[in-house]
């Protein structure tokens, strides 16, 4: 077995959008440690695994949003060795709601969350491996960017990382690449969207169809592999022109 010796850490990879980007990051020949919050294994990330004996995946229980769980990880890897090239901050909480507990866990998962990893993640980079690249990719949202999305509190929240992303590019550019991949509303078979709202949004693109987690998968893939590119600061609207076309 050819075991990877470089490794990308995916917040949030158990699940919705994460799971298509860890089985992509597998089958490019990455190991992946996905780090959840509550659930643990996947489905269909195990049978993945169980058909690819070159595939190395790993779960970890870390609340991005938790000082202590961030610390303890990155504490981890260093201990343990492993070359972590990136990480891929997809682990996101939407809920509909304004109360104070729906903005507490919204920013904490949304925006603190990738403020604790990727300061860590520099660090660890600037001991473990200095003077060499590594990668941060950021899962933003076109709710972040403008218009009445109905969800003000999530809205605010993606916001908040795109700002936290392009206002910290001088802060990490000694060891880290930082894009950050907006996302309109992304479909699929597994999507959690109730399918008037997906049909509804599909309405107002105007490539006629809505973003694919393949597609997530795909760009993320992409910053990955060409990390070593002098690609800082970017911010792709991967949403079918959806909110070009309401400008
Ligand atoms: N779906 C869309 O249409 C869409 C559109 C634009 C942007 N996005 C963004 O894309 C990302 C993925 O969305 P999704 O719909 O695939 O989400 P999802 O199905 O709700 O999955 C969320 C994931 O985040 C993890 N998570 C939540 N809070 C966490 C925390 N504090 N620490 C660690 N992990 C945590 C969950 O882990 P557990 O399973 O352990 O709870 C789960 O794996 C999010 O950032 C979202 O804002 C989604």
């Amino acid at each position: 077995m050819s075991i990877p010796h470089e490794w990308v850490v995916v917040t949030g990879g158990n699940r919705g959008i994460g799971v298509t980007i860890t089985s992509k990051l597998l089958t490019c020949g990455f190991g992946v440690i996905a780090l959840h919050k509550t659930q643990q294994k996947n489905e269909l990330l195990e049978h993945l695994i169980q058909q690819r004996a070159d595939a190395l995946l790993e779960y970890g229980n870390c609340n991005v949003g938790s000082e202590e769980d961030v610390q303890n990880f990155f504490h981890r890897s260093e201990t343990g060795g492993l070359d972590l090239v990136g990480v891929v901050h997809c682990a996101g909480v939407q809920r509909k709601g304004d109360s104070i507990e729906d903005f507490r866990s919204m920013f904490e998962t949304n925006v603190y969350g990738p403020y604790l990893m990727t300061k860590r993640f520099a660090e660890y980079r600037r001991i473990k491996f200095p003077h060499t690249i590594a990668t941060a990719i950021f899962i933003g949202s076109t709710s972040g960017l403008h218009g009445d999305t109905g969800n003000a509190l999530y809205a605010a929240s993606k916001a908040g990382l795109h700002r936290f992303v392009t206002g910290s590019l001088p802060t990490y550019a000694d060891v880290l690449r930082m894009n950050v991949i907006i996302c309109g509303p992304v479909g699929g078979e597994r999507s959690n969207m109730d399918p008037d709202a997906l049909e509804f949004h599909r309405k107002n693109t105007p490539t006629g169809r809505l973003t694919t987690p393949d597609e997530v998968a795909h760009v993320v893939a992409f910053y990955i592999k060409e990390r070593h590119l002098n690609l800082h600061g970017s911010a792709i609207a991967l949403d079918g022109a959806r909110t070009r076309h309401k400008i």
